[in-house]
């Protein structure tokens, strides 16, 4: 019943285990682009789960607990065995590290390339939650001196919870440091529609729908899965769940609309309201109205991680298609080192690299109900830096 699209013994991934030396373009002494790659990150062993947990229920970009300072510990504390678990059974750890660290890495080639004005470009990872974290990246890039910084999310659709929390966390590494001199800051924070992420989707798509027999391949429901967010923040006013639509509708429309789709919401926690429907239910939903052939798309995820490989893989695409009767379900790998996708982060750092706007005017402007004042103070310097 189980088949993973999730490929993660590539040869490219078996170059990273090549001396870190050989692996970048430039050196620490002459980078003259960096381009910081920005996400949650996942814990590498199952003895950093509570401390990746300690960091994502005690950031208030990310979570709003009443009395956090306690009830955020104790949270972490209490979920730290039953997400150990988890992570033991994908392999001991999260891949999220390695996966990036390729993209980079092929990504900084591709540009030198394109773009050799710029070169040359090196890439750094900067993780909210987990080592390598965004503070220590930054003051190893301090030490390196580039002309440029390009603060670039790796989530392609943003969230104040996630893409937001990452570059507020920029923005207080800077209250307690000085800005290095000579060095410029840029922001790319978002590109849910740019057309090569989108055609790396597609693809991906059409990886899995080759693999079901032909009587029903045009059946197959195509379900977008992304993970979900408390009512509460989207209620703010936070852009993800419609940049994350926009995804969606230009994936479809580049599959020329060949199969019924539908978009729902994974990975809720807690009892407060969060966006749905969840995946699961829709799932169990679609299966009682007689569609039982499924390909799930992690839209809004470029690397596997514990939501694909445990989640996905296993909660849904293997425990529960047995018990509800599915009959067939693939799971799209995500982008990973897919061709296409290593073009579309280097061509959208190159594109931005030409422009002469260094901030999106969007990503200034706060969510209209926004009451973090961390969220005003963070604008205002990212306005300023980034002038
Ligand atoms: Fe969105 Fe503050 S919560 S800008």
């Amino acid at each position: 019943m189980l088949l993973k699209g999730g490929l993660l013994a590539t040869n490219a991934v078996k170059s990273l285990m090549k001396p870190a030396s050989m692996r970048f373009t430039a050196t620490a002494s002459n980078v003259k682009t960096a381009i910081l790659m920005l996400n949650m990150g996942g814990p590498q062993h199952t003895d950093q789960v509570h401390e990746y947990l300690l960091r994502i229920m005690t950031d208030r970009d990310m979570i709003q607990l009443p009395v956090q300072s306690q009830l955020g510990p104790w949270i972490a504390q209490r979920r730290t065995p039953e997400v150990q678990k988890k992570y033991k059974e994908i392999g001991g750890g999260s891949p999220i590290l390695k996966w990036t660290d390729l993209q980079g890495e092929l990504m900084c080639k591709e540009l030198d390339r394109i773009s050799p004005e710029t070169a040359p470009h090196k890439h750094y990872v900067g993780f909210r939650y987990v080592n390598p974290l965004t503070e220590d990246t930054l003051v190893q890039i301090e030490k390196e001196a580039p002309e440029r910084v390009v603060l670039f999310s790796q989530y392609p659709q943003y969230s104040c919870a996630t893409s937001g929390s990452s570059f507020n966390s920029i923005f207080a590494h800077y209250q307690q440091h000085s800005l290095p001199k000579n060095t410029r800051f840029s922001v790319i924070d978002r590109w849910s529609t740019h057309p090569l992420l989108i055609k790396t989707f597609a693809d991906r798509i059409r990886e899995e729908l080759k693999k079901f027999g032909e009587t029903k391949r045009n059946d197959v429901v195509i379900l977008f899965t992304a993970h979900s967010l408390p009512l509460k923040a989207v209620n703010r006013g936070d852009p993800y769940p419609s940049e994350v639509g926009a995804s969606v509708h230009l994936v479809m429309q580049e599959l020329g609309k060949s199969n019924p789709y539908t978009l729902a919401w994974q990975s809720k926690v807690g009892p407060l309201p969060w966006l749905a429907p969840a995946t699961d239910d829709t799932i169990r939903a679609y299966v009682k109205q007689g569609r039982k052939n499924f390909i799930l798309v992690p839209i809004a995820f470029v690397n596997e991680h514990i939501e694909t490989l445990h989640e996905l893989d296993i909660e849904y695409c293997d425990e529960l298609a047995k018990e509800v009767g599915v009959e067939e379900i693939r799971r799209a790998a995500a982008p990973n080192d897919h061709p296409l996708f290593i073009k579309a982060l280097s061509s959208i750092v190159a594109e931005h690299l030409n422009d002469k706007q260094t901030v999106n005017p969007k990503f200034l402007m706060r969510c209209p109900m926004c009451v973090n004042p961390r969220c005003r103070d963070s604008k205002d310097w990212y306005r300023q830096v980034c002038a």
